[in-house]
């Protein structure tokens, strides 16, 4: 699945920009951010919840905060399809509420490298980083295919069922060796919104199944 990431396009003209995917994408990705996990801001709870309202994508929030929880109770009258939050705040899913019905994920940023199997084990999917966190078009960093495989390898090893998701870097030139690695969802930002939306997303979907 191609997940269209929000963040780096004109958050003045987003009606404008997620009208080509109405219909079309059926996630789309929502970064949240608190300044303090990482530099910038990016998105209140009001504007998320207009864009719900008006397309009814299925929400993948992706919070880069240093307290989830504190941000999930904050954007709680949003459904989420999918919520992640950062391994790097050294918090367990255990101790956290997570918003109903959502599956839940766990995002690694490229330089974190441990990980313990048995975390794994209480999750939909995991979040592999393809850039440092925190702005939209980063450059990709290339340690991402093997943190891919890393994954990819712990999943069979222990006969677990979470996805994987990239997220940061993703586009035409990448996407089909990540899913070649394991990686089964894909979120993009520049690489969709750059250009024309919807032909962008068309063809990074046609892309990863290998129809190119
Ligand atoms: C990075 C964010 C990504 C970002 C992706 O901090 O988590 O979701 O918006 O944007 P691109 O695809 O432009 O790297
Ligand atoms: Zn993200």
């Amino acid at each position: 699945m191609i997940l269209p990431s929000i963040l780096s396009t004109s958050h003045l003209r987003l009606k404008e920009k997620l009208e080509p995917l109405r219909g079309l994408a059926e996630v789309i990705h929502v970064d949240i951010e608190d300044g303090v996990f990482v530099p910038n801001l990016s998105f209140g709870p009001k504007i998320i919840e207009e864009i719900y309202n008006e397309f009814g994508f299925g929400m993948d929030i992706h919070y880069m905060v240093k307290d989830p929880q504190r941000f999930f109770d904050l954007f709680n009258a949003i459904p989420h399809k999918m919520v992640s939050y950062h391994i790097e705040t050294g918090i367990d899913p255990d101790e956290l509420d997570f918003p109903k019905g959502a599956e839940i994920g766990l995002a690694f940023n490229p330089d974190t490298k441990e990980v313990d199997p048995n975390v794994l084990s209480k999750l939909d999917f995991v979040v592999v980083m393809g850039v440092y966190p925190g702005f939209g078009g980063a450059s990709f960093e290339e340690s991402t295919y093997d943190s891919v495989i890393m994954f990819n390898t712990l999943r069979a090893d222990n006969g677990y069922d979470f996805d994987i998701m990239v997220d940061g870097g993703v586009g035409k030139d990448n996407i089909l060796r990540l899913k070649n690695c394991g990686a089964d969802h894909f979120v993009a930002g520049s690489g969709v919104f750059r250009d024309d939306p919807r032909k962008s997303f068309l063809e990074l979907n046609n892309i990863s199944d290998g129809n190119v």
